[in-house]
């Protein structure tokens, strides 16, 4: 299988003619996924848990049927330390304020990398203020990493919550995560882990990363947008309290009390995007069936191949490292004295779908002295004719642009 052959899977690919180079923002959605969806609202909608009649039978034993299958992707322990949410930010937002809220005291520091998405930065600045702790970040170094000094240097003994991408939705960098958790774990701190920009490329195992609290979004791995999920180890998930408060996540309810339902449910208050977290399952399903190391395959020559025609335009500035084995399938640059937003706005006259701006991560932006950044990202259906696609039209932009800039 090649990704000229996966690309047909994508019916948003097959009726549009369009070099699609975002999928760090949201992938496109497989018709096995958009199958799921659809049979689960024609065979059995309904709402899980809350009936005792076949259909919502049915629907309850497909939604934990998906639970399952997510913990099994990701090797948990047990599907109840799976919790489903709307999307990684809104699972970052639960173990703020249900962890950091609770466990995080005055002059405690919460260490993040500069990389951080702002939905792994924001809630724990509410935390912070809330608390009187200290906000600390890890800088990334002149070759866009996280080198280890500065890691060292920054997670220590006062150290409680490390927050940390496994991936730059900026920079593509593939952070050395298992180094984090480790040097985290010595100085008795929790690691909460955002895989949004790696699930869809590479395999993640938490029990070998010994990773306290992972999230991630469905969206940008082939599934619907809607559902997202957090991991956390069970001892931490038992002892925090609800996030969001409803149906469904209580036990007993009195009038002036209430007693809380066991994780998940704990955690999954009112009705959910039941058909979100089936056609989650199906994505996982599909991942499955090409395998990560078929996905890996393909996009590192995509990825290698954009790098490779990209470096020789002497008029782009590129953002990556250049240890190829620690960049992953994002690419941000820019045409030296064109807007990025002018540069995606041209591109798109071309067919080409990019991102262009700050890329939710502003203070990593301000780190490198960046206003914005153009970003093409890539996936297993991208093919070499994309990122031909790409480049010629960056040559006709720069072309353009090119008399106006003396
Ligand atoms: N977080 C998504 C991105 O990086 C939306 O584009």
């Amino acid at each position: 299988m090649n990704s000229i052959e996966i690309k047909k899977d994508f019916p948003v690919l097959m009726n549009n003619n369009i070099a699609y180079l975002d999928s760090a923002a949201t992938s496109q959605k497989p018709q096995a996924v958009i199958d799921a969806v659809e049979k689960y609202y024609e065979t059995i909608n309904s709402n899980p848990h809350r009936g005792t009649y076949s259909l919502s039978i049915s629907a309850t034993e497909a939604y934990e049927n998906a639970r399952k299958k997510v913990a099994k992707f990701i090797n948990a322990e047990s599907s109840s330390q799976i919790v489903f949410t709307k999307n990684a930010t809104e699972a970052l937002n639960l173990i703020a304020y249900s962890y950091g809220m609770d466990c995080i005291y005055e002059n405690d520091n919460i260490v993040l990398s500069i990389m951080e998405h702002h939905s792994n930065i924001v809630p724990w600045q509410a935390v912070a203020k809330t608390k009187k702790a200290n906000l600390n970040y890890i800088y990334v170094d002149s070759n866009f990493e996280l080198n280890r000094d500065e890691i060292d240097s920054k997670i220590t003994k006062n150290t409680r919550v490390v927050g940390i991408t496994h991936v730059s939705n900026v920079l593509g960098t593939i952070n050395d995560i298992s180094y984090i958790i480790n040097k985290a774990h010595e100085a008795g701190a929790i690691v909460v882990l955002d895989v949004s920009q790696s699930i869809a490329h590479m395999k993640i195992d938490v029990q070998e990363l010994d990773a306290d609290f992972v999230v991630f979004s469905g969206h940008k791995m082939y599934a619907p947008m809607g559902v997202g999920a957090l991991y956390g180890k069970k001892s931490l998930l038992d002892r925090m309290n609800p996030f969001l408060m409803g149906g469904d996540m209580i036990e007993y309810v009195y009038e002036q009390d209430t007693t809380f339902a066991k994780i998940p449910n704990k955690f999954e208050a009112g009705t959910q995007n039941v058909g979100a977290v089936i056609g989650l399952g199906a994505s996982i399903d599909y991942i499955n069936s090409i395998g990560y190391e078929k996905i890996n395959e393909i996009e590192t020559e995509i990825k290698d191949y954009a790098m490779d025609r990209l470096s020789k335009l002497d008029y782009i500035e590129l953002y990556a490292t250049n240890n190829k084995e620690h960049h992953s399938s994002v690419i941000s640059f820019n045409i030296k004295g064109i807007h990025p937003h002018d540069v995606s706005s041209i591109l798109d006259t071309y067919g080409v779908c990019i991102r262009a701006g700050n890329h939710c991560a502003q203070p990593l932006l301000r780190h490198l002295n960046l206003d914005s950044t153009c970003r093409a990202s890539f996936s297993i259906y991208n093919t070499k004719e994309d990122v031909d696609r790409l480049i010629e039209a960056l040559e006709a932009t720069y072309e353009k642009f090119k008399k106006y800039m003396k």
